[in-house]
């Protein structure tokens, strides 16, 4: 089977009512996305910060993947698939998808503010108080603007390996997630799903751009790979 190799940021979930970044001119959920992901937002106002993850925290119960997703899931048996997600939701496991690896983390764990190995699934809310199992604050497992990326070298490793590249919903704003396209091996197919598709066509020499919303495009993508695969 082929490496199918796929980038979604946060375009991926916006049909499912999850707003993405730039279309709410940098605001996150209405918030600056400096005093809720940053280590500066959270020295600064820490209640603050809990509050916006106990709210996004919430808000991933009340919603569910969407078409894109599950079109993604379903090609699982005939392309060996490794999605690298910008997103800190879960809609791409919730539908069905195996192999997900969370560049910025996840909103469902929860880590120690003095040892980034100490990892915890959380599902209701994080207050002043949790506390690790050596005594520290619990903080969410996001990866704010400015702290390292420790799931990046695995992206890398992914991204090299990959026979096709899909692209979903990203700006590609946000580094490092956005250099990983060119870690690729030379020539092989890119597809690139975004209505607003921010992607210099001319850097690329097989790529393939549907601007149409991820359920559209990735209807396209499926139709297009299957069409390869009768081939
Ligand atoms: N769902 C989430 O987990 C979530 C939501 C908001 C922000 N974030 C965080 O914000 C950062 C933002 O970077 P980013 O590049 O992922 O997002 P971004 O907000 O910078 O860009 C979103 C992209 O999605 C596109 N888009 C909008 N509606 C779409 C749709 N229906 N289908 C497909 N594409 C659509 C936009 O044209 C834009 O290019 C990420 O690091 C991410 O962790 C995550």
């Amino acid at each position: 089977m082929k490496n199918l190799v796929v980038l979604t940021g946060a375009g991926m979930s916006a049909e499912s009512g999850i707003q993405t970044f730039r279309d709410a001119d940098g605001l996150w959920e209405g918030y600056d996305v400096m005093e809720v992901a940053s280590p500066q937002g959270w020295y600064k106002n820490r209640e603050l910060v809990l509050d916006f993850y106990n709210q996004r925290r919430k808000q991933l119960f009340a919603v569910k993947p969407n078409k894109a997703h599950l079109l993604l899931a379903q090609l699982q048996g005939k392309f060996h698939i490794d999605i690298i997600t910008q997103n800190v939701d879960d809609l791409h496991e919730r539908s069905g998808s195996k192999n997900v690896l969370h560049l910025h983390g996840e909103l469902l764990k929860v880590r120690s503010t003095t040892n980034e190995n100490l990892i915890y699934s959380w599902t209701g809310d994080l207050k002043t108080g949790d506390k690790c199992e050596t005594g520290s604050q619990l903080r969410p497992h996001i990866v704010w603007f400015g702290e390292a990326v420790p799931m990046l070298d695995k992206a890398i490793e992914l991204t090299k390996k990959a026979d096709i590249l899909v692209v979903i919903g990203t700006s590609m704003q946000v580094y490092p997630a956005a250099s990983l396209i060119h870690y690729i091996k030379d020539n092989i197919p890119i597809y690139f799903i975004d209505p607003k598709p921010s992607i210099n066509q001319n850097n690329f020499s097989n790529i393939t751009i549907y601007a149409e919303k991820a359920s559209d495009g990735v209807e396209k993508l499926v139709q297009n790979l299957n069409n390869e695969l009768m081939c």
